[in-house]
């Protein structure tokens, strides 16, 4: 976390907000990567990308997240709540549980891995680039370039950025009907989509009664 700390600190974006988000990305993403180069490989990735990825707002509209998502920090608070539900919903996932209907851990790393990059590249730094539905895609390229760099293994790289490029399910550009989404990218999409339903404040925020 170093690192990251002294880049954004450097920037001057670093303050009491940021410093808590980022700790809370240690806690339910970056730490919970048991294959540590796959893990190094996250963290140091981070030093890269675009500073407005701490800084953002998660919907440019304002219509597509909770509340609390779009505020200062908000793409980073929508990743950091979806790596929350990325254990416990990899048991829902059929493919991705053992005999025993246990979740594969080494599957569990790579869909926390592509979780956290898949919103790295919403925006750039520079001028008002934004690149819409394909974001995911945008960072898997950076992603896939910057693991070969570390030599990562090859087959983890590659479906950590599959699983960011298909982390918007069906509404990924270039889906049809007659594709299949792979168990670990799909398992991504379902946390995302959860973690991004402006009805959570609706059911979650202290009603007694939902109205
Ligand atoms: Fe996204």
């Amino acid at each position: 976390m170093q690192a990251l700390q002294a880049r954004l600190q450097e920037a001057g974006i670093w303050d009491e907000k940021l410093e808590s988000e980022v700790k809370a990305l240690w806690k339910y993403g970056i730490e919970r990567i048991g294959n540590e180069a796959l893990r190094d490989a996250v963290a140091s990735f981070l030093c890269f990308v675009p500073l407005k990825f701490f800084t953002d707002h998660a919907s440019r509209s304002g219509r597509f997240h909770p509340h609390w998502q779009n505020e200062r920090h908000g793409t980073l608070r929508s990743i950091i709540e979806s790596c929350v539900l990325v254990p416990p919903m990899a048991q829902y996932v059929p493919q991705l549980l053992d005999a025993d209907l246990k979740p594969d851990q080494g599957a569990i790393d790579i869909a926390l891995a592509a979780t956290i990059i898949s919103d790295t590249w919403k925006k750039e730094d520079i001028g008002d680039v934004h690149h819409g539905s394909a974001h995911g895609r945008v960072a898997a390229m950076h992603w896939i370039k910057f693991a070969h760099a570390q030599k990562l293994d090859p087959e983890i790289a590659d479906a950590v950025a599959i699983g960011s490029i298909w982390h918007y399910g069906v509404y990924t550009p270039g889906w049809n009907p007659e594709m299949e989404i792979p168990p670990i990218a799909w398992l991504v999409h379902l946390c995302d989509a959860f973690t991004a339903q402006p009805t959570l404040a609706t059911i979650y925020e202290n009603k007694t009664v939902i109205t």
